[in-house]
């Protein structure tokens, strides 16, 4: 298993390039399962998610290949198998987008249940019963949510559906479902994470007939068939927002090129008032900071929520600034009630914060001094590489399969700003 080791202490200088959202790029590489016709995707990033998703592709049956500079062409013609297996889906939960494309299109499909995952239980009750409301029959059995469309009828029927939260995969599927069914869908209570937009607007170029993306109300009317088309994947925010807390924690002046500081609004508000400088510029965003050890940062109390409020994929990252900065924060996170673990991680580098349910409460500034830590899931790993930048001495931060799943060769990019990181092969 590789480890990263990182020597802390070096400033963050230069330029980096902010690869496709991973968040996008999954749910769009479904959408091309709503198509006989050939469908490319452009700006797709190099991640293990990507792989699993790919993978998941071909055993169906769907033609899929990539580039090394993130051109993706699919052609889900005929398939042998709509069914998506445990052992591809319990590695990567966003394996269930492929349910909704399938039903709509095939009229049956066979999808395992994810289960749990390290951050929270994280049901699909929701995509259940939306897709039930237009029509479908989902039996789950032997863990496996076995959909097909009810007997005499070939497709999916519009609905008017409330999801008891915001969901945004669960508004992802039922939104490329309702795309194929018969009549007009109406999503309340809609996602309007930028994710959710980028798909949409793909959607919209295969043909869909689509309205109130990007709001709480999404209505979607359905057509006979969607057609192929070409899409560039919207540049990651959660990636762009790790590198803004890895500059404003170790200081530095960095370019982020394709950067999206409007997808970034309560992060960046944040930034701005811990003592970060942040400008839209043209291409990208700007990040200065003189860093923690100045002791010019000011810790800040947020709580998570959905788009556009701070996102719970931030929350690690962010939570490591306050570690460092003067003075207390209070950090709440709404979203999944186990999204604390990169906390005892952070207390081994010696980072001071309490636990209380929900809430997290730091008590800055502390002086981080390296050691061997161990990365509990995605975001928690970001959390980490970001204290070993600042950390006195060497972090070696193990089990970084899961920010292999969601960060672009993080290590590539960071060393070419100028840290001291490598990867080493254990
Ligand atoms: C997506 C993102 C993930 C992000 C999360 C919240 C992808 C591939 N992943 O995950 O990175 O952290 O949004 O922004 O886009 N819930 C239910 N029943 C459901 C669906 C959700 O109870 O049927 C709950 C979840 O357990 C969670 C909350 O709703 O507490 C929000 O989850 P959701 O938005 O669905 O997260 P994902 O779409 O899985």
């Amino acid at each position: 298993m590789d480890k990263l080791v990182i020597r802390g202490g070096r400033p963050l200088h230069g330029e980096v390039a902010i690869s496709g959202a991973k968040n996008a790029a999954l749910p769009e590489l479904c959408a091309a399962l709503l198509t006989a016709e050939p469908v490319t995707l452009r700006n797709v990033p190099q991640l293990k998610d990507v792989s699993t998703m790919f993978a998941l592709m071909r055993i169906m049956g769907v033609q899929a290949d990539r580039t090394a500079d993130g051109l993706v062409h699919l052609n889900a013609g005929p398939l042998h198998d709509p069914k998506a297996p445990y052992e591809l889906v319990k590695t990567m939960r966003a394996s269930v987008l492929v349910l909704g494309p399938l039903l709509a299109r095939f009229g049956h499909a066979v999808v395992s249940l994810p289960g749990g995952c390290g951050i929270g239980s994280r049901p699909v009750d929701q995509h259940i019963k939306g897709l039930q409301a237009m029509g479908a029959e989902i039996v789950v059995e032997h863990g496996y949510m076995n959909a097909k469309i009810a007997a005499g009828k070939k497709r999916l029927r519009g609905a008017h559906i409330t999801t008891d939260m915001v969901t945004v995969t669960g508004t992802e599927n039922l939104m490329m479902a309702a795309t194929l069914a018969d009549g007009v869908t109406v999503l309340e209570n809609a996602a309007q994470e930028p994710e959710v937009v980028d798909l949409a607007e793909m959607l919209i170029k295969m043909g869909a007939k689509i309205q109130g993306h990007g709001t709480h109300r999404i209505r979607i009317e359905g057509v006979d068939h969607l057609h192929g088309c070409e899409h560039q994947v919207v540049a990651d925010r959660i990636e762009a927002g790790t590198f803004l807390c890895a500059v404003a924690a170790t200081g530095g002046d960095v370019l982020l090129r394709f950067g999206r500081a409007d997808h970034l609004d309560a992060v960046i508000d944040k930034l701005h008032t811990l003592g970060v400088h942040v400008d839209v510029v043209k291409d990208g965003m700007r990040v200065r900071s003189d860093g923690a050890a100045s002791g010019e940062l000011r810790a800040q109390s947020f709580r998570t929520t959905e788009y556009p409020g701070f996102p719970t994929d931030m929350q690690a990252q962010f939570m490591v600034l306050n570690c460092v900065a003067q003075g207390a924060s209070k950090v709440t996170e709404t979203i999944f009630e186990n999204r604390f673990m990169h906390v005892n991680e952070l207390v081994r580098l010696g980072a001071r914060i309490q636990i209380d349910g929900k809430v997290a409460i730091t008590e800055g500034p502390a002086a981080l001094s390296g050691a061997t830590v161990m990365a509990t899931d995605l975001r928690a790993s970001a959390c980490l590489v970001i204290a070993g930048l600042m950390a006195e001495g060497q972090t070696d931060v193990e089990r970084i399969y899961h920010l292999d799943r969601g960060y672009d060769q993080i290590e590539v990019k960071l060393r070419a700003l100028g840290a001291d990181i490598e990867r080493v092969k254990a």
